[in-house]
């Protein structure tokens, strides 16, 4: 993936390179900073922000101003899932806040090709995001103008939910589609209930990047163990 910040792999999986993006949904918010510090020093260096705003998710969670706190402590990739309506109208905050990467959702707008330009305008990376219910039919138009396609595997809005099963197979047919049209290049990121114990399937389903929150940031183990953790369970794939 086209991107000037330095990013660590978590593993590869059928010759496609693996990154972790921890989403700081989780996290202490009495201690982001040092959790993500953590992070990064695990080797997750594509850090999620989760933006929620109460409309589109039933859950308010932060803005720019979270963004701009993070963007000194990495050199890593900042990934902005915007959970709001209308999208469009934040673009460039969270751009200016230091965004790397803008993820909105296809049920947010009904003008995702041109929020994907504005997204673009910016220099910024541009993805798109899917619920659960939400088919594949809807991104047919806007592949090729795609850095990176979201397959929610929860419904979003909360952490610490449980992946839904048949998500996989949604997984597998958005391999399929980016393939077939050869976007390889496209990164194909899930998010909700992943976990060590369901990564390599849904690895070895095709996805290549893998947002957790609670089984890193809330992990009894500790932030860096649960790094290992997916780092071990993805290298038998
Ligand atoms: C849902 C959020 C969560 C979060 C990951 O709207 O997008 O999926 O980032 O949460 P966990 O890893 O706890 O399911």
């Amino acid at each position: 993936m086209r991107t000037r910040r330095r990013l660590t792999s978590i593993g590869r999986c059928q010759g496609r390179e693996l990154w972790l993006a921890p989403s700081i949904l989780a996290a202490d918010m009495t201690a982001l900073g040092a959790q993500v510090r953590t992070a990064l020093a695990a080797g997750a260096t594509w850090i999620q922000a989760d933006i929620m705003d109460g409309h589109f998710v039933p859950n308010l969670s932060f803005g720019p101003l979270i963004v701009e706190a993070l963007r000194p402590l990495s050199d890593g990739l900042l990934d902005c899932h915007l959970m709001i309506s209308q999208p469009e109208r934040y673009i460039d905050a969270f751009a200016d806040a230091g965004a790397d990467l803008i993820t909105i959702h296809v049920e947010a707008t009904p003008h995702v090709h041109r929020a994907l330009q504005a997204i673009k305008a910016r220099g910024l990376l541009a993805g798109v995001a899917l619920n659960p219910h939400t088919p594949l039919s809807m991104i047919e138009e806007i592949a090729q103008d795609l850095d990176l396609l979201l397959i929610m595997t929860v419904n979003p809005g909360f952490g610490g939910q449980r992946f839904i099963a048949h998500s996989l197979d949604k997984i597998r047919r958005a391999r399929q589609l980016l393939d077939a049209r050869g976007l390889q290049h496209v990164v194909l990121q899930v998010d909700g209930g992943i976990e060590p114990d369901n990564v390599r399937a849904v690895a070895e389903a095709g996805a290549t990047c893998f947002v957790a929150g609670s089984s890193v940031f809330g992990a009894p183990e500790g932030i860096a163990a649960a790094v290992d953790a997916f780092r071990r369970a993805l290298a038998a794939t």
